[in-house]
């Protein structure tokens, strides 16, 4: 999608992955190996002008690898920092952002403490390398608690209280080399087992939480001399926000931005990290981004609806991999509410699910 961004920009792309079935290859350049492989890394670097990452679980060491033989976007220490989640809430709060409670987990002595001081629901996670909802155990009955934490690998885990959210939101920011910054506006996300399922983009959010989120986002770029598209994840809870995560990349919540905005996050990202102006980030009309989750649903009924674009990843099927999205656009809040349901029912997705019907509802009623 980055690359399909910049190329009518005048830009060419070559990319570096491990996976010989890397989609990528169709739009780009194509380099097969490892990211902590120094050959690999050099035969990627070189003659580029510029590098990124759409992955965070590149190795922060291959990023400052890089750094030394080219221009590099975001920084090594910011990806570091973003790769940990107990390093990145404690940040937020120290920024000033509201987090739930939480603490870090690396032995029985610690899980037994974290359950006295947090109690329950409990979410124990990995620190490190989780994504999609994977690397997480939900910890309801004491009895889970050891079961839970051997299933993670027993240390370098974060326990957080389960957080009786209203709704998840998330914002998709953007910092160019000279401090400017561009944002996207505060979405609502549904996720389904821990994979995000479906993002609206126009349901109302008081200005009050869009101005927190803003300030955070600024807090955090600035704090880390941060170049290109990030986002945050919040939950909001008795009208505020609560942190919960960042994503130190382009963002599936900010997909939704390729038909919604005049500038996507992909290209803004591209803007950022090649030093030029950042483009409009004003939502145009409501818009929603379904993600089609372990195969894609069938074409011609997708086609089929109105104001549908249609994003195949061409991925291999797998179940609750993220193998492409739908965009679907509408005049208002309503009709896009309407829309979307319609569009779940008809390509036999998660409509019948409850949080999916409470963001609709919401939605309709913006
Ligand atoms: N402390 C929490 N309380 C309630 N729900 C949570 C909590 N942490 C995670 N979740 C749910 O799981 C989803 C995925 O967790 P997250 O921390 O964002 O990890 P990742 O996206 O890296 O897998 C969240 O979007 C949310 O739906
Ligand atoms: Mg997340």
């Amino acid at each position: 999608m980055m690359a399909l961004a910049g190329v009518p920009m005048g830009l060419r792309f070559r990319v570096l992955d491990h996976a010989a079935d890397c989609c990528a290859q169709d739009v780009a350049e194509f380099v097969r190996g490892e990211f902590d492989d120094d050959g690999a890394l050099m035969r990627f670097a070189q003659g580029l002008t510029v590098a990124t990452f759409d992955f965070e679980n590149v190795p922060a060491a291959s990023i400052a690898r890089l750094s030394k033989q080219l221009k590099v976007a975001p920084n090594a220490t910011a990806l570091a920092t973003a790769q940990d989640r107990g390093i990145e809430k404690q940040s937020a709060r120290e920024l000033g952002a509201n987090v739930g409670a939480f603490m870090l987990v690396d032995n029985a002595e610690q899980a037994d403490q974290a359950l006295r001081d947090i109690g329950l629901p409990l979410i124990l996670k990995t620190r490190r390398m989780g994504y999609d909802g994977k690397g997480q155990a939900r910890i309801r009955d004491q009895s889970e608690l050891e079961p839970g934490r051997q299933s993670l690998g027993g240390t370098a885990l974060i326990a957080e209280a389960f957080v009786p959210f209203k709704r998840e939101l998330s914002l998709v920011a953007v910092r160019a080399r000279g401090g400017n910054m561009a944002f996207y506006p505060l979405v609502e996300n549904v996720h389904i087992d821990g994979v995000l399922a479906l993002t609206l983009a126009g349901t109302a959010v008081e200005d009050k939480l869009n101005q927190q989120a803003k300030s955070l986002a600024r807090g955090i770029a600035e704090q880390l001399d941060y170049v290109g598209a990030f986002a945050l994840e919040f939950f909001e809870l008795e009208g505020k926000l609560l942190f919960n995560e960042m994503a130190p990349r382009v963002h599936n919540s900010g997909h939704w931005s390729i038909e919604g905005t005049a500038a996507s996050q992909f290209e803004n990202h591209l803007r950022a990290i090649l030093d030029w102006p950042l483009g409009k980030t004003e939502l145009r009309q409501p818009t929603a981004m379904i993600n089609c989750l372990g195969a894609m649903p069938e074409r011609s009924l997708a086609l089929d609806l109105a104001d549908a674009h249609w994003h195949d990843y061409r991925k291999q099927p797998r179940v609750g991999r993220k193998v492409g999205h739908i965009t679907i656009q509408a005049e208002s809040c309503r009709a896009l509410a309407d829309q979307v349901w319609d569009a779940l029912a008809v390509l036999g997705m998660s409509a019948w699910q409850p949080s999916v019907h409470a963001a609709l509802e919401r939605l309709r009623t913006s």
